[in-house]
């Protein structure tokens, strides 16, 4: 069965706000396939925009001229939200397990995937809410049953009396919207703030300054440090650390990346 374009563009926002929502979730997903989510993530965002290529390339060409507010308005978000999935992406990648680089400042990259990740979340609420009539109508349109007075189920002759229920109607399913993914999108990104926070405050600056005195190599390279220390792993974590690749196979209470010879 052909999707209809409404149930199409309806399905790709909400898998790709499901799908930004359980980024934040990396206890429950795991590092690779939060890794494997993120690039999914970024290709649907792509796709996305690829869908509104028209409106895009239209309002590119008139920003400066004669366009409406609104439509500056839209785009000056699209871009931002834009720089934010891009910025994520890339940091994302430079600290994968998959590239597993050699980096000096491991800290800061990870301390602006987790901020950009923040920081587009909200953007992505500011979306939801800028968009919020064309969503409820397609909801309206794809899944809802007509309702006289309701959103669209309105005759002509009932407009005057309708109309404030019209309005009531709609600012109740602009709120229901507004409200739900906020709350969704607070729970997450409360899950990465406090570390960020801390980070931000300089703890994580100390960790990786202290790391880098003792932990300075490439994951895949070893060698043996004059206090005897064998170190496999450049991520400085200490227990239990933010690296996912944490083992403590003896249970000597170190990870097995960093045992001492
Ligand atoms: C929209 C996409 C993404 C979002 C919202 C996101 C969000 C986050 C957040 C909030 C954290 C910190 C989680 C925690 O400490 O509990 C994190 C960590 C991380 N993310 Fe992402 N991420 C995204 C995409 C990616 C991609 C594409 C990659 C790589 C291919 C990636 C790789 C990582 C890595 C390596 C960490 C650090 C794990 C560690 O501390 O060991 N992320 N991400």
């Amino acid at each position: 069965m052909k999707l209809n374009s409404h149930i199409k563009h309806l399905t790709i926002d909400a898998g790709l706000f499901v799908g930004f929502w359980l980024a934040f979730w990396l206890d429950l997903t795991g590092l690779a396939l939060h890794q494997w989510l993120g690039v999914a993530l970024a290709a649907a965002a792509v796709y996305h925009l690829l869908l509104h290529q028209k409106w895009v390339e239209a309002v590119s060409e008139r920003f400066f001229g004669r366009t409406s507010a609104q439509a500056r308005r839209y785009y000056i978000l699209d871009v931002l939200l834009m720089a934010g999935f891009s910025l994520i992406t890339i940091t994302g990648l430079l600290i994968s397990s998959w590239l597993n680089l050699a980096l000096a400042d491991f800290g800061l990259l990870r301390l602006l995937h987790v901020w950009s990740s923040i920081l587009t979340a909200g953007l992505v609420v500011v979306k939801i809410a800028l968009h919020s009539g064309w969503i409820n109508q397609a909801l309206h349109r794809s899944f809802g049953r007509e309702r006289a007075g309701a959103a669209g189920g309105v005759s002509a002759g009932a407009a005057p009396r309708g109309a404030p229920r019209l309005l009531n109607a709609e600012r109740r399913a602009f709120l229901k919207l507004v409200g739900v993914t906020g709350v969704a999108t607070l729970i997450a990104v409360s899950r990465a703030l406090p570390g960020a926070v801390e980070a931000l405050a300089g703890d994580e600056a100390q960790a990786s300054a202290a790391s880098s005195q003792t932990v300075s190599l490439g994951g895949a390279q070893s060698s043996a440090l004059s206090s005897g220390c064998v170190v496999r792993c450049d991520r400085g974590c200490s227990y239990p650390g933010h690296c996912r690749r944490y083992t403590d196979s003896n249970q000597n209470g170190r990870c097995d990346l960093g045992e001492c010879v």
